[in-house]
């Protein structure tokens, strides 16, 4: 007899709006975890996590820090050869709007209690170097007789330190106590976030020279760890051998997510072979999409107490994703770059069908698509869906090339059903 499935295991199957935090639901990424672990145990390399939106970067993260805890479920699943177990102390920081520049980043990393904060207390000498910083910590913050008090008053005094050494002397102060066998691990996830990064590069250097056993992951949207950095000299010695670029997830990998899902349901309700190539297909690449699909799919199952998912009921689902926005970021991009315009609709929809496998669209092959649709000024809505009027979602790479700044997005426009019918 099959279990009925409570609503929040349901709910719960897929996860759109997380990232994948324990092994049994991380699937396929043999290559990257591989590498990240690598990383993990040679000396002095930093690491890096750069791709695309949506890729799967943070939920890779939080399984680095799984490994370097110590966990090796993951490795043992995917048959990775270990040595030692690690044993670092390791911390998670997500950059949010606040951050600027690295100076913010690393008062961030000092003051926030899931990271050092809490540390720092308890070792003498690294709690007096941050009281001697403190003043600075409190610039617009603390509120003197009810008055804020002005940056001028609050600036360090001469002969203080500044936060990057403030931060490695904590550094070599928490080392010094052999907390954990191989060190100090400090995850930044969101790093692309930081305005202007300039001189985290310089930090790095010396860090590593000063206080070896602290490693930075450094997480974000980017195609190199130079656009992540934002630097143009070259930081490649910083993350010799360990920046993990994460690729499109194939096929079998996203197959992985959904048989994850259904198992987590006990198979209560399942998707059919049809529905589940329908959903690999259209997620093209990107792990989110099969979640925030399978999600939906789901609900919409259990609700109608269907069984057994059909291809006809994805397609049904993705409809409705569109209509209700349920994911309101993509959607909202979607009608902007459309308008009120069924044929900069069908241009659009015309470049994200041909785009090739290095993410180049050629105009000459997407404006026959076009034309089928009774388009045939196609290059004046190029033209348009380059400003930032209509989203800038695309760009000219060069003559008759472009391409969709996000893959993520043109996954949505593929997937999304028209919104003016032909
Ligand atoms: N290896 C994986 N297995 C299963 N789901 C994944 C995997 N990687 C990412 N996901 C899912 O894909 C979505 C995006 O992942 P996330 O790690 O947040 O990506 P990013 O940080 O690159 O934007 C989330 O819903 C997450 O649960
Ligand atoms: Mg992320």
């Amino acid at each position: 007899m099959k279990i009925i499935p409570t609503i929040s295991k349901i709910e719960n199957a897929f996860q759109p709006a997380k990232e994948i935090d324990t092994p049994d639901r991380f699937a396929g990424r043999r290559q990257a975890v591989q590498d990240c672990y690598l990383a993990l145990v040679a000396h002095g390399a930093n690491i890096a996590i750069v791709g695309n939106r949506g890729i799967g970067k943070s939920s890779l993260a939080r399984q680095v820090i799984r490994m370097a805890t110590g966990e090796d479920e993951l490795l043992k699943k995917l048959n990775i050869p270990t040595s030692e177990r690690l044993d670092y102390m390791a911390m998670y920081f997500a950059c949010g709007d606040a951050v600027k520049t690295s100076e913010d980043l690393l008062e961030r990393l000092l003051t926030s209690s899931a990271c050092l904060k809490d540390w720092i207390y308890d070792i003498p000498k690294a709690k007096v170097e941050i009281e001697g910083y403190k003043p600075k910590f409190d610039v617009g913050v603390i509120a003197l007789g009810g008055e804020k008090r002005t940056e001028v008053e609050s600036q360090k005094a001469v002969g203080q330190h500044s936060i990057d050494i403030v931060f490695t002397n904590v550094a070599r102060a928490l080392a010094e106590q052999r907390l954990a066998k191989h060190g100090i691990l400090i995850v930044v996830d969101e790093f692309d976030r930081i305005a202007n990064p300039s001189g985290f590069a310089s930090f790095l250097k010396s860090l590593a020279t000063n206080v070896p056993t602290v490693k930075f992951c450094l997480v974000g949207v980017a195609q190199d760890i130079k656009e992540l950095m934002k630097e143009h000299e070259s930081t490649d010695r910083l993350f010799a051998g360990s920046i993990t670029r994460l690729p499109a997830m194939t096929d079998d990998e996203l197959t992985e997510i959904i048989r994850a899902a259904e198992k987590s349901i006990h198979n209560f309700i399942t998707f059919d072979p049809n529905a589940t190539k329908r959903l690999v297909t259209l997620a093209q690449g990107h792990p989110y999409m099969v979640h925030l699909v399978g999600k939906f799919a789901l609900r919409n199952a259990f609700q109608n107490q269907i069984t057994i998912i059909t291809a006809e009921n994805i397609d049904l689902t993705v409809k409705s994703i569109a209509e209700r926005g349920a994911d309101p970021v993509l959607e909202g991009r979607y009608q902007k770059a459309v308008a009120s315009s069924p044929q900069r609709e069908s241009v659009l929809r015309a470049l994200a069908s041909k785009i090739a496998r290095d993410g180049e669209v050629w105009t000459t092959e997407a404006y026959k698509v076009a034309l089928d649709d009774n388009v045939d000024n196609s290059s004046q809505y190029v033209g348009q869906l380059v400003t930032a009027e209509y989203g800038a979602e695309i760009e000219k790479i060069r003559e008759r090339y472009y391409r969709f700044k996000d893959s993520l997005f043109a996954a949505y426009v593929n997937a999304r059903p028209r919104q003016y019918p032909k």
